[in-house]
């Protein structure tokens, strides 16, 4: 570990507190020296931190910037060792997780997360838009243990889903609402996607690594990336830093993966739909329809009525008819 994480560490285990520079180089058998210029490393690389002389150095409870020990602080104790990597810009964290899978030993549970992307991607070949220092994108990677046939991970998507707006509510308060298959809303506004990849051995039908990426929008872009997106996009409008919402999540995406029963999942999920009861359009097969959303199976199938027909969806993309987009 840098000098530099370290003094970082002592900093967020005292947020808002002020340490000496004295009490630090004694905690971490370091000069005063050594303290000083990675205070100034700190410094540079964004972190909001105050001195005073006489008080020593405090991060700012405010400070917004991602890091490792930020959000390791609010993990539940079975996550405490997982590796977590934190960039401040790149491509996709789904694509970096995948290159990481390639080239070298990936542990279970890994989490990539990225202040921003470059390339965000969506699902169906869509982009993401997620810019800088308003959002958290990051990858969960998981070995599964066993070798299950490809319908187990039917589910992975809607536990992530659940996950997401379980942590949100713990750590915000706000109650995001699920759009099948994958999208949280609030308001009417789309405020999470979800974009989950198996790196799969076809001959043997098994799963080597499942990646599931999900990209939160926090708070208002600080630059105009959603203007084309207003209708659609919004964000979720909070005083609480990233680092904890990051810590919920992944603390009910752990619950939900290794706890909770199938079924409570999509109890949970049903509760919270939005797709259910309402009036849908959506295309299959290349032909329009429009349906009521009837129910979510066991499977996270989406049932719809068109009047004539009961149809399941096990994927795809649906519309909500009326103005619901407009509610935000
Ligand atoms: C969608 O809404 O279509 C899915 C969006 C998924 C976005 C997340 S952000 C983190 C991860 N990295 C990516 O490039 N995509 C996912």
């Amino acid at each position: 570990m840098k000098t530099k994480d370290i003094v970082l560490r002592e900093l967020e285990r005292n947020r808002a507190n002020y340490i000496s520079g004295q009490e630090l180089a004694e905690r971490l058998n370091i000069s005063r020296t050594a303290i000083w210029k990675a205070i100034n490393s700190l410094k540079e690389s964004g972190f909001q931190i105050e001195s005073q002389t006489k008080l020593g150095y405090k991060l700012v409870e405010s400070d917004d910037k991602l890091s490792d020990e930020g959000i390791r602080k609010g993990l539940r104790d079975e996550l405490k060792d997982i590796d977590i990597v934190i960039y401040d810009e790149i491509d996709s964290t789904n694509t970096e997780a995948k290159r990481r899978l390639y080239s070298s030993d990936v542990k279970d549970f890994t989490v990539i997360v990225a202040d921003m992307q470059k390339g965000g991607r969506g699902r169906t070949g869509k982009s993401f838009t997620s810019p800088k220092g308003s959002g958290v994108y990051f990858s969960i990677i998981l070995h599964p243990k066993d070798s299950y046939d490809f319908s187990y991970f039917d589910l992975t998507t809607v536990k992530a889903a659940v996950a997401v707006a379980e942590g949100i509510r713990e750590s915000i308060g706000k109650q995001a609402e699920i759009k099948w298959v994958n999208d949280l809303f609030l308001k009417g506004k789309k405020i999470c996607g979800i974009l989950s990849e198996l790196d799969a051995d076809f001959e043997s039908r098994s799963v080597k690594s499942v990646i599931v990426g999900i990209g939160i929008n926090v708070n208002k872009p600080k630059d105009d990336s959603f203007k084309d997106l207003k209708d659609i996009a919004g964000y979720i409008g909070t005083d609480v830093i990233r680092n904890e919402i990051l810590s919920s999540v992944l603390n009910a995406f752990y619950e939900n993966n290794y706890v909770k029963s199938d079924q409570e999942i999509i109890d949970y999920y049903k509760k919270h739909s939005i797709v259910i009861g309402r009036d849908l359009s959506f295309v299959l097969n290349g032909k329009k329809y429009s349906a009521k959303g009837v129910d979510i199976n066991d499977k996270g199938n989406l049932i719809v009525d068109t009047g004539s027909e009961r149809l399941t969806l096990s994927s795809g993309e649906v519309s909500i008819k009326g103005d619901f987009y407009k509610k935000g």
